[in-house]
């Protein structure tokens, strides 16, 4: 298509701030209306900057629903950076006949490295120890002086065996010794389970069992609250919550109050119900890291990205095959 007029050309929506060389990418087969914005685009702002496109590029903060589709009758196709797609209506995509991706796989490793890093941080209270060192508190040895929970040889339970949540299980079964139990939709196939030692438990039996709870189930109107009060309360009080998920999977307040209580040792939660604003509760805790939702966030991974939504992009509006669709029927049905 790079050799169409310009006039000829199909319309684009780069939604943010992206990578520069992303755009160029795109440049080279569309007219890109590129909203170099680091703040999200609300409803109307997106479907004004819509009018005339035949695709999107966006990131999770995006909201695509059936309002969105029928604003913007010319829109062919909405690719998105994020795996997650919580913020896509994909049946409404599919009733417009509008192609939906997502960018799974190629963040898989470093969203794993940072849940591990952050369950780790969480335990061995590095985020805690750090600040009252930076608070000149540090005077004197004390002989459990932020003295944590183990990781290694501990039972680390996994909630969402996904991708991501096979790769944490790796790290913590064969880096560092522990005993993995899982909980998901279906159960692996034993192959994989024997790979990693993993054990299948129901949710209850996981969050009894659990040393280290990693959440990483996708966020769906069934794994709304998924992990509230009452499931809190089935946790052993030494044990660590960690939330690299989304934001409402967990009952932000309950879970501070959970920990003010002490009922859960600590949490580090890497997103948040209604982020960017945090549960006041949470930040008047000490016993929790918090991070503003970076689990992804190394720069060859969100180069990687942004990459793989634009060749989605370019495949969907030049006859391609994009790589990671989330309703292919909407491709095949405007052949
Ligand atoms: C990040 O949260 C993503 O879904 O990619």
């Amino acid at each position: 298509m790079a050799d169409m007029a310009a006039d000829e050309r199909l319309r684009v929506l780069v939604a943010r701030r992206l990578f520069p060389e992303v755009v160029e990418r795109l440049g080279a087969h569309f007219d890109v209306d590129y909203r170099e914005s680091d703040e999200p685009a609300e409803p109307d702002v997106l479907a004004a900057r819509l009018q005339g496109c035949a695709g999107a590029l966006i990131a999770g903060t995006e909201r695509i629903d059936a309002a969105l589709l029928d604003a913007c009758p010319g829109l062919r196709a909405v690719c998105s950076m994020a795996v997650g797609f919580n913020n896509i209506d994909v049946p409404a995509c599919t009733a417009h006949g509008v192609l939906a991706t997502n960018a799974p796989g190629v963040l898989t490793e470093t969203t794993a490295d940072f849940g591990f890093a952050l369950m780790m941080a969480t335990a061995r209270r590095i985020a805690e120890g750090e600040h009252w060192l930076r608070a000149g508190k540090w005077t004197h040895w004390t002989v459990d002086l932020f003295a944590g929970s183990d990781v290694h040889g501990a039972t680390l339970g996994i909630l969402g065996m996904g991708r991501i949540g096979q790769a944490i299980a790796r790290r913590g079964a064969l880096g560092f010794g522990m005993k993995v139990a899982y909980h998901n939709r279906s159960r692996l196939p034993a192959a994989d389970e024997a790979a990693v030692g993993a054990r299948y438990l129901g949710l209850t039996d996981l969050l009894r069992e659990a040393d280290h709870l990693i959440i990483v189930v996708p966020y769906t109107p069934e794994t709304h609250h998924l992990v509230g009060a009452a499931e809190l309360a089935l946790m052993k009080p030494t044990a660590t919550l960690t939330n690299i998920a989304r934001g409402g999977v967990v009952d932000d307040a309950a879970l501070a109050e959970a920990l003010r209580e002490r009922r859960v040792a600590a949490a580090g939660l890497d997103v948040f119900e209604g982020e960017p604003s945090v549960h006041p509760a949470l930040l008047q805790v000490p016993n929790v890291v918090l991070t503003p939702h970076i689990a992804s966030a190394s720069l060859p991974t969100r180069r990687a990205m942004a990459n793989l939504a634009a060749t989605n992009l370019i495949a969907a509006l030049t006859g391609g095959t994009p790589p990671t669709p989330l309703n292919p029927q909407a491709a095949a049905s405007r052949r």
